[in-house]
C-alpha cells in the first residue's frame, strides 16, 4: 500500500478511536499511541527521510494534514468529555432537594416530670421551700424517726427493698439490713427538721421504691412530693385550707375536697385527702346514669395522705412539740398525672411509648 494511503487508514481509524473513546483517560491513550514519541504517525514523520524524493511532499502533506485532523478530533472530543464528566461529578454531589425533609424530632418534658414541677409550683407561691434527700435511705429516717420503731405493724403497709449494708455495722434489723431504698418521701421531714428551726415550709419531691409488682395502680418505683410545715399555731384547719386550695389549683376551682380518718405512725390525727371526681362531677354516674368507672361510683378520688405531725416526730427531730405544731403530707405524682390526664395505667407512665408521651 502506498503510503498515503497507509496515511489515509490511519485517519480513519484514529478518528474512530478519537470518537469511540469513553472518558479522557482512554482520549489520552490514544493520542499517545497516535502522537506520542513513539506514536504511529510519529513515526511517519520520522520516517520522512527514507522516503523517496518525489513522494516526499505528498507524504509529508499526509501527515501534516493527518496530524491537523487528529490533534483538532482530539481537541474537540476532550473537550466534550470534560463537559461530560464535570456534569456526571456535580449530578453526583447534587443534593435532591425534592427529597422530603427528615424532620427534627423535639423532645417534650415527660409527665412526672411535667406534674412535680406543677405541684411544686403551686407550693413555691405559697412560699415553701424545696428540700431533698438521698434516696438509699437508713432504717432510721425511714421508719423510726417517723414514729414506726422495728416491729411496727405500720411497717408493713410498705414492702421494703433493702440494700446490702457494706459500711460493716452490724445490728440489722430482724436479720435484715439497716439501709434500704426508701418506701417515702416522709423521712426528708426527718432530715429538715434536724437541720433547721422552724418555721419549716418545706416540700420534698422525689422517688419512692416498693417491693410491688407493677399494675395499673402499683409500680416499684414512683414519685412522692412530702409536705411539711411546722411554726407556732399550726392547725388541722391550715392543713385542710393549704391542701383544699392545692386541689382546687392542681384539678380546677369547681373540684372539692373531703378528708377521711385515716392511719399513719408520723401523723395524728391522720387523714387521706379526696378529690371530687372530674369525670361524673362528683356524682358517681354519667348522664346516661351508667356507674362512673374512675371513681367507681362513690364521686371521690383519693389523691394523698396527710395530718398533724406526731408530737413524739417533732422531739425526736430536736423540735419542742409544747412550742411547735405542723401538718404533713404526701403525694403520688403518678396518681395524680393518672386523674388529671384520666390515664387508665400507671405503667404507661413508664413505657417511653411517643404516642402516648406526645400527648402532653
Ligand atoms: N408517706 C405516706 C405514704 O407513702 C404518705 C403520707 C401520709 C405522707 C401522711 C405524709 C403524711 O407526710 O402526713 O403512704
Amino acid at each position: 500500500m502506498a503510503i498515503v494511503d497507509e496515511l489515509s487508514a490511519l485517519r480513519t481509524s484514529t478518528l474512530a478511536a478519537i470518537e469511540q473513546a469513553a472518558d479522557t483517560s482512554a482520549l489520552e491513550e490514544v493520542r499517545v499511541a497516535v502522537l506520542g514519541k513513539a506514536g504511529t504517525l510519529t513515526g511517519y514523520l520520522r520516517g520522512m527521510g527514507q522516503v523517496a524524493k518525489e513522494e516526499r511532499a505528498a507524504v509529508g502533506k499526509a501527515v501534516n494534514e493527518v496530524r491537523g485532523a487528529v490533534e483538532a478530533a482530539l481537541e474537540e472530543r476532550k473537550r466534550a468529555l470534560a463537559a461530560k464528566e464535570l456534569e456526571a461529578a456535580i449530578d453526583a454531589a447534587a443534593v435532591d432537594v425534592t427529597l422530603p425533609g427528615r424532620g427534627q424530632q423535639v423532645g417534650t418534658r415527660h409527665l412526672i416530670n411535667a406534674i412535680t414541677d406543677q405541684i411544686s409550683e403551686i407550693f413555691l407561691g405559697l412560699g415553701y421551700t424545696v428540700a431533698q434527700g438521698p434516696e438509699v435511705e437508713t432504717d432510721y429516717y425511714n421508719f423510726e424517726a417517723l414514729n414506726a420503731p422495728a416491729d411496727h405493724p405500720s411497717r408493713s403497709m410498705q414492702d421494703t427493698f433493702y440494700v446490702v449494708d457494706r459500711s460493716g455495722e452490724e445490728s440489722a434489723v430482724r436479720g435484715e439490713s439497716k439501709v434500704l431504698l426508701r418506701t417515702q418521701t416522709s423521712g426528708v421531714q426527718v432530715h429538715v427538721m434536724e437541720q433547721q428551726k422552724p418555721p419549716i415550709y418545706i416540700i420534698a419531691p422525689g422517688k419512692v421504691y416498693r417491693r410491688d409488682v407493677a399494675d395499673p395502680s402499683h409500680l416499684p418505683q414512683f414519685t412522692q412530693i412530702e409536705g411539711l410545715v411546722v411554726d407556732k399555731g399550726i392547725s388541722f384547719g391550715d392543713l385542710k385550707g393549704t391542701l383544699d386550695y392545692f386541689c382546687k389549683q392542681m384539678f380546677g376551682p369547681d373540684r372539692k375536697t373531703r378528708f377521711r380518718a385515716h392511719y399513719f405512725p408520723f401523723t395524728e390525727p391522720s387523714a387521706e385527702a379526696d378529690v371530687s371526681c372530674g369525670v361524673c362531677g362528683g356524682t358517681g354516674h354519667l348522664h346516661d346514669g351508667e356507674r362512673c368507672r374512675m371513681c367507681k361510683g362513690t364521686g371521690w378520688l383519693e389523691i394523698l395522705g396527710c395530718g398533724m405531725v406526731d408530737p413524739n416526730v417533732l422531739s425526736m427531730s430536736g423540735i419542742d412539740p409544747e412550742e411547735y405544731s405542723g401538718f404533713a403530707f404526701g403525694v403520688g405524682v403518678e396518681r395524680v398525672a393518672c386523674l388529671k390526664y384520666n390515664v387508665p395505667d400507671l405503667r404507661m407512665l413508664l413505657e417511653g411509648d411517643m404516642r402516648f408521651l406526645r400527648q402532653f
